[in-house]
């Protein structure tokens, strides 16, 4: 079987952070860069906030992640604050200029009350004026229509093993897509299936519950080069400031 933390380390070979070659990232990089103290929430294996100390970044840095086997990679960096938790339980009080939510992590918040207490406890975060950046994915795009075997990617591990990797829609209900990742060796035996579930909001209601928390939108971008949000876009990248 496929351990958490071999997982954990699958993530970061499947989706390594890098400015340098993912537009996304560099987004993110020119924010923080500039920003004193920053909160990645939904931090996973701590990727963003490594890269950020170790290209100079000295003010406060600080990750969070309910994943222990992904904050467990993150803590490999002793020198940024790592807590592990929910969002919606986060106690900081304004001490932070920016919070950011990568990796499209911000639709892992399904429930309405789920989204509500987190960007309550995000807002309290941040400082007067602080600003929260994230991107979700624009269900127009209909993005979980590739999720599927034929696109499935292969790659060998750290420990050398050769894996196929693939997802797969279970259910599409309103606006929530419930599909499952299976990590498989080449012969097909299965060592691992994960379930989850991403919320799919649209521009309209992503703007209502930032608005209910006290958040202003500051900036809508519908790609990484900061073009607005068509009837193509893939994403909804928005940066909102505590009001
Ligand atoms: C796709 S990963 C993105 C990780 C990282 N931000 C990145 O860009 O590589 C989504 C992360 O959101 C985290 N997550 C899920 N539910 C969360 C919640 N309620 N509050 C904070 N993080 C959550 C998951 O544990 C996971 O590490």
């Amino acid at each position: 079987m496929y351990s958490d933390s071999d997982a954990a380390a699958l993530y970061d070979l499947l989706d390594p952070w890098d400015p340098d070659r993912w537009p996304g990232d560099a987004f993110y990089a020119g924010l923080l860069t500039d920003a004193e103290s920053v909160l990645d929430v939904g931090c996973g294996t701590g990727a963003m906030l490594h890269w950020a100390r170790a290209h100079g970044h000295h003010g406060r840095l600080a990750g969070l992640d309910p994943d222990c086997a992904a904050l467990a990679r993150a803590r490999r960096r002793a020198d940024v604050e790592w807590v592990n938790g929910v969002a919606a339980s986060m106690g900081w009080d304004t001490e932070f200029e920016l919070a950011i939510m990568t990796g499209h992590a911000f639709q892992f918040l399904i429930a309405d009350d789920d989204i509500r207490s987190s960007l309550a406890a995000i807002r309290a975060a941040l400082r007067a004026g602080g600003r929260f950046a994230f991107e979700t994915r624009h269900p127009q795009a209909r993005a979980w229509e590739a999720w599927n075997p034929s696109n499935a990617s292969d790659v060998v591990d750290a420990a050398g093993r050769t894996l196929r990797v693939w997802h797969q829609v279970e259910a599409v209900r309103e606006d929530v897509v419930t599909f499952t990742g299976t990590t498989a060796e080449p012969g097909g035996a299965v060592v691992r299936v994960d379930r989850a579930s991403l919320r799919f909001l649209d521009a309209a209601g992503l703007d209502a519950f930032l608005a209910e928390a006290g958040f202003t939108v500051e900036a809508r971008y519908g790609d990484w080069g900061r073009g607005p949000v068509t009837s193509t876009s893939e994403e909804i990248i928005t940066i909102a400031r505590r009001a």
